[in-house]
């Protein structure tokens, strides 16, 4: 069978690694790139590192508003799809990429793959609740990380087709961690030990866009005491020095640029706490057994809520500084299956060959 991959953003690449690893023992697949993450730190580092094949097609989107940027990944991903006649198309997650794909390959009746189907915060106010939203309803397999999700497709009326498989992400972190710790040297690199810092990543709409959001963010971290390393997000770096915020006045914070997979691995196994509003962090996070403080109202992943593991606090500066004192010991519950969500996966399709 021949499968066209759309992806574009950083968690994709991520997620796609182990997918195409066993997807390509038996079946064709085309990579297209839609060019949303450019940056090297955000886009080559992980083909790089993580052996993922050279995209086939690069459509070079780059940044832009909503409407453009997912109407010229239509338009370039639609004329691939004339081209190259895919028995299947497979998007990822609930980016504009994700959409893009979706849309395109729906309405010229080529059957859509959505891996990690199903995820709700029901805040439609997020630009990802959206593309979730729409890309399960034009999808034709589904395949869903946990049972919350498959649930949340049920709710909806969407049943065939839906499989819970588990989370792919949990395989890339199995299949990773090792090599993680063999090869970086992050912590070095930045003088860092084991259990003594905090590592924070922010780049939600929602709180970079919104001034007051993020100005709560930042003094909340003026206010944590003990070292804190942040690889930034290219989204809100560029906030951050429109709004003319110096975070020089926040007290041992170290800003790096964002970092490949080998080294966040590396940073999130070893940190004292995790504090996000990624999606895949607080995953990781559960997953390597280190707390998570969540700054944001709602998430997907509510299993990593149990025992606090993973705390809400929204941009609340008390209930930021409250979560970060609570002594919690996560410990990982089987929650997002047993490491063989790809191979699950592509065994749909083995049959067909
Ligand atoms: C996108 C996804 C989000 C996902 C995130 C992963 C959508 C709507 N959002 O958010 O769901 O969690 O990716 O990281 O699809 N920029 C650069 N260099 C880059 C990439 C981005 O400078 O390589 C800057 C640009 O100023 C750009 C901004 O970041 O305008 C936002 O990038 P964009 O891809 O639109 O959204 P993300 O915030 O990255
Ligand atoms: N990540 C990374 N380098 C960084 C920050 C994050 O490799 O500097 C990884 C992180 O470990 C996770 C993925 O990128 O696997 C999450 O992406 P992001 O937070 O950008 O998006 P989200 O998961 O919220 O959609």
């Amino acid at each position: 069978m021949k499968f066209l991959t759309v992806i574009g953003a950083r968690p994709q690449f991520i997620k796609a690694a182990p997918v195409s690893r066993e997807l390509r023992k038996l079946h064709t697949e085309i990579y297209v790139h839609t060019g949303q993450h450019y940056d090297k730190n955000m886009s080559d580092i992980f083909f790089d590192e993580l052996n993922i094949p050279k995209p086939d097609y690069h459509l070079n989107v780059g940044s832009s508003t909503h409407g453009k940027q997912t109407a010229d990944m239509l338009e370039g991903i639609e004329q691939i799809i004339f081209d190259e006649k895919p028995d299947y198309l497979l998007v990822y997650g609930d980016t504009n990429s994700t959409i893009a794909g979706a849309m395109a390959a729906a309405k010229l009746h080529i059957p859509v793959i959505h891996i990690e189907a199903g995820l709700r915060s029901f805040n439609k106010r997020m630009p990802e609740e959206i593309n979730r939203i729409m890309t399960d309803h034009i999808s034709e397999y589904l395949f869903c990380p946990t049972d919350t999700a498959v649930q949340n497709l049920k709710n909806e009326n969407v049943a065939r087709n839906v499989f819970n498989v588990g989370d792919v992400m949990y395989d890339a972190v199995l299949y990773n961690r090792n090599l993680s710790k063999e090869k970086s040297t992050i912590l070095t690199d930045h003088r860092l030990e084991k259990g003594e810092y905090y590592l924070i990543t922010v780049h939600r709409a929602e709180n970079t866009d919104d001034p007051a959001n993020i100005k709560n963010i930042i003094e909340a971290f003026s206010k944590i005491e003990g070292k804190k390393v942040w690889p930034i997000h290219p989204r809100t770096r560029n906030i951050l020095s429109g709004m003319g915020l110096d975070l020089s006045l926040v007290p041992d914070l170290q800003i790096i640029d964002p970092v490949g997979y080998l080294d966040i691995l590396s940073l999130v196994s070893n940190a004292k706490k995790i504090i996000t509003d990624s999606g895949g962090m607080q995953k990781e996070a559960y997953f390597l057994e280190i707390p998570c403080v969540t700054l944001r109202e709602q998430t997907e992943w509510v299993e990593t809520l149990e025992d606090e593991a993973n705390i809400l606090t929204g941009t609340d500066v008390g209930k930021i500084l409250e979560a970060i004192q609570k002594d919690v010991r996560p410990s990982y519950k089987d929650y997002f299956g047993d490491g063989q969500a790809s191979a699950k996966i592509v065994q749909h399709f083995n049959k067909e060959v």
